[in-house]
């Protein structure tokens, strides 16, 4: 089978498409024919080598963390999946036409294959985030960064928590967070006196999805570091506010909601663009440029 590998960090240029052996599902793992894998920041700052204190990568190594398939194998103890069953969730190597899957659930018919193998790593990470910075319904949120695939994702579930949402991207993307029913502001200097515009009676949380280095902007305009909660800049406990990270508490539970609010057109996903297996290193590029809208996908035909 065709898998996207890569045996040194370093930039794109070190993605290979290699002829491997599929891989055998391990105990409680199943194996699926990819038909669309997400791309996330996570693969390619980990193909830069930027993980590399925390996490033993053995070379050469598959790309991709999430995927929507076709079951081909089923691993030993796994009862209530089989073989030709549709399914979507987290894995690894899922840049591949064959990849493992971890946890998983069922996809809905409703449910194109190419949301499907895009939506877990964003709908978790909205969710924890949601959950960790402590806002309830009734309350304004800031998010940095709404346009991206977590914000995507954010906008959408604080919207069904009742939880009322200014959310940053560039202008030309204002229309885009309103669809996901957002107050749009732009990013940069003077962040503070626009959010007072828009929410007078104040902010109660602050969500930071980019990493720009807006922590102690954040902090200050929500008045308690407590509510300040960041998935992409490391120093945020160095101010007082949060960081949140994987892995996922009860991932099967949130690929069920997800999936289950698709259904109900609740949750959407813009799919800003997919590319097929041997374009990755020009989808990961695209991603590192940080401009996506939404989610890009690898598609497997
Ligand atoms: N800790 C965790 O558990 C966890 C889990 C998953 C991902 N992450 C991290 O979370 C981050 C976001 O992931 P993602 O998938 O949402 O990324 P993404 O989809 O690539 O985000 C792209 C978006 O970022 C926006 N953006 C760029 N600079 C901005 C700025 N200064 N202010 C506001 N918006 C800005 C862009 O909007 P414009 O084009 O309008 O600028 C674009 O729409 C990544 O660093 C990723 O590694 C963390």
């Amino acid at each position: 089978m065709k898998a996207v590998q890569f045996s040194r960090y370093g930039g794109p240029e070190v993605l290979e498409i290699l002829e491997i052996n599929p891989p055998h599902p391990g105990p409680g793992e199943v194996r699926i024919a990819v038909r669309a894998a997400g791309v996330n920041p996570s693969d390619w700052k980990r193909r830069e080598g930027r993980y590399r204190a925390f996490e033993e990568v053995s070379f050469p190594t598959g790309v991709g963390v999430e995927a929507s398939g076709i079951v081909d194998g089923v691993g030993p103890g796994v009862s209530s999946t089989f073989v030709g069953d549709a399914v979507f969730g987290y894995g690894r190597g899922t840049m591949a036409e064959h990849a493992v899957l971890t946890h998983w659930v069922h996809k809905p018919d409703d449910l194109p294959f190419e949301i499907a193998g895009g939506l877990p790593v964003i709908a978790e990470t909205a969710w924890r985030s949601l959950d960790e910075v402590g806002v309830k319904a009734g309350q304004t949120l800031l998010v940095s960064g709404a346009a991206g695939g977590i914000g995507s994702a954010v906008l959408q579930l604080a919207r069904i928590r009742g939880i009322t949402v200014i959310g940053t991207a560039s202008a030309q993307k204002h229309d885009y967070l309103r669809e996901l029913g957002a107050i749009p502001t732009t990013y940069g200097p003077d962040l503070a006196d626009r959010v007072r515009q828009l929410a007078p009676e104040g902010i109660d949380a602050a969500l930071d999805i980019v990493g720009s280095g807006i922590i102690p902007e954040l902090i200050a305009i929500v008045g308690d570091a407590a509510h300040v909660l960041s998935v992409a800049d490391f120093s945020a406990e160095e101010y007082g506010a949060k960081f949140s990270r994987g892995p996922p508490k009860d991932p099967e539970q949130v690929l069920a909601d997800v999936a289950r609010l698709h259904s109900k057109g609740l949750f959407r996903l813009h799919i800003d663009e997919s590319f097929p297996l041997e374009r990755t290193a020009q989808a990961q590029t695209v991603s590192a440029a940080g401009r996506v809208t939404g989610k890009l996908i690898i598609s497997i035909p």
